[in-house]
C-alpha cells in the first residue's frame, strides 16, 4: 500500500497546470507497422522535424485519463478501458496506425508507476494521464505521414476552473461551430480543441468561463462545451445530447448516466436537447475527465442571461458528483468494475 508520497508539491494550491514529473512514455510506430515495444523516458522536452505532419496536417489524437489516491492510500486508474477504446477510434480516424488497447493500457500503467509519487494524496486532487500520438515523419503533401510517435506525459491536478467548484457562467455560440456532422468531433483529434480557441478566448474576454457550442445543422441544438459534455435535469429526468457524431463520447458522460440510473434511479435520457430546453432546466452541469461534475449557474444565449437553479450547485448534481468522486476515491463500493488498482491492472 503506498501511504506517502516523496516529492515537494504543495498539494493543496493545485489546479490544472503542467508539472514537471519523473518520466515519460515514447513509442514510435511507422504507417504500416503495429504498436509495439516503447520506453519510459526522463520528462522534457522532444525534437521534430518542421514538416511533421502534425505540426502542418494536425495529424495528431489524444486522451486524458485520471489517477487517483484512495482513502485506503492505494493508487488506481478509473476506466481506462474506455480511453484505450476510444484512442483506437481516434487513430483509426486520423490515419495513425490503430493503437492496441492492451498496448496503451500497459503504457498507462507504466507511466504511473514510474510517477506514483506524483500522485496527490487522498482527496488532494489526482494525477492527470495525456496520452497523445502524433504523425512526426516529415510530409509536404497532404497526405498520412510515414512514421507516428506514441507519448505518455503526467501531471498532478486539482480543479480544471480557477476558484474551484462553482457554478459556471457559459456563453451559448451562435458565431462558431466546435464541429461539423460527420466530421472528426468524435474524434479525440487535436483540432477539434485548436478549433475552440478563438470562440473560448472571445468568451473569457466577456467574462465567460467557457462555451456551449450548437450543432453545425441548424443551430438549435446542444452538442458540448469544448472541454466537457453538457446534462440537463428536469421534472425528474435527466438528458443530454444524443452521440451525433459530432459530440465526443466522453468517459465521465457514461459514468454520469450510469449512476443516475443505476445508482440514483433517475431517468436518463440520450436524445436531442435543444438550447430552449436548456434554458428552461432546473439543473445543468457539464462533465469530462477534467471537470468532472461542474454545475453551470448561468447561460447567455443570444445577448440573454438565464439563471439555473439560482446560479446554486442543485441536487442532483451534487449527489451525481459526490458519487463519482466516492468512487474514484474508494469511500465506495465500484458496483460497475471501473476501478483498476494500478498494481493489478491485468489481473483481472
Ligand atoms: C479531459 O477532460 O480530459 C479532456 O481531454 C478535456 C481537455 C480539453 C482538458
Amino acid at each position: 500500500m503506498i501511504t506517502e508520497t516523496r516529492v515537494k508539491i504543495d498539494w493543496d494550491s493545485l489546479g490544472f497546470d503542467v508539472v514537471k514529473t519523473k518520466s515519460m512514455f515514447k513509442a514510435t510506430c511507422p504507417i504500416d507497422g503495429k504498436w509495439s515495444e516503447g520506453s519510459l523516458v526522463p520528462y522534457g522536452t522532444i525534437q521534430l522535424s518542421p514538416a511533421a505532419g502534425v505540426l502542418n496536417y494536425g495529424q495528431g489524437v489524444f486522451e486524458g485519463t485520471k489517477a487517483f489516491r484512495t482513502v485506503k492510500g492505494d493508487v488506481i486508474l478509473f476506466r481506462p478501458d474506455r480511453n484505450a477504446q476510444r484512442m483506437a477510434f481516434s487513430t483509426k480516424r486520423l490515419c495513425i496506425p490503430e493503437m492496441d488497447t492492451e498496448f496503451f493500457l500497459d503504457a498507462v500503467l507504466k507511466t504511473v508507476q514510474d510517477n506514483i509519487d506524483y500522485v496527490p494524496p487522498y482527496g488532494k486532487g489526482s494525477l492527470y494521464i495525456r496520452p497523445i500520438v502524433w504523425g512526426t515523419a516529415p510530409a509536404l503533401g497532404v497526405r498520412p505521414v510515414s512514421e507516428y510517435t506514441f507519448m505518455i506525459f503526467v501531471s498532478p491536478v486539482g480543479p480544471y476552473f480557477k476558484g474551484g467548484v462553482k457554478p459556471l457562467n457559459l456563453k451559448v455560440s451562435t458565431q462558431f461551430h466546435r464541429a461539423a456532422a460527420k466530421g472528426i468531433g468524435n474524434a479525440k483529434a487535436i483540432g477539434n480543441y485548436s478549433a475552440s480557441l478563438f470562440p473560448l478566448m472571445k468568451a473569457k474576454s466577456e467574462g465567460f468561463d467557457e462555451v456551449i457550442y450548437l450543432d453545425a445543422i441548424d443551430g438549435k441544438r446542444v452538442e458540448e462545451l469544448g472541454s466537457a459534455n453538457l446534462f440537463i435535469y428536469k421534472e425528474g429526468v435527466i438528458r443530454t445530447p444524443a452521440l451525433s457524431g459530432s459530440i465526443l463520447e466522453g468517459v465521465t458522460r457514461n459514468s454520469v448516466c450510469r449512476i443516475a440510473s443505476d445508482i440514483l434511479n433517475i431517468p436518463v435520457e440520450e436524445t436531442d436537447v435543444d438550447i430552449t430546453d436548456v434554458l428552461k432546466a432546473e439543473e445543468v452541469f457539464c462533465t469530462g475527465t477534467a471537470v468532472v461534475v461542474t454545475p453551470v449557474g448561468k447561460i447567455t444565449y443570444q445577448g440573454e442571461t438565464t439563471t439555473i437553479n439560482g446560479n446554486q450547485m442543485g441536487s442532483v448534481t451534487e449527489k451525481i458528483r459526490q458519487t463519482i468522486l466516492a468512487i474514484q476515491r474508494g469511500e465506495m463500493n465500484d458496483p460497475f468494475g471501473w476501478i483498476f488498482p494500478v498494481n493489478q491492472i491485468f489481473k483481472r
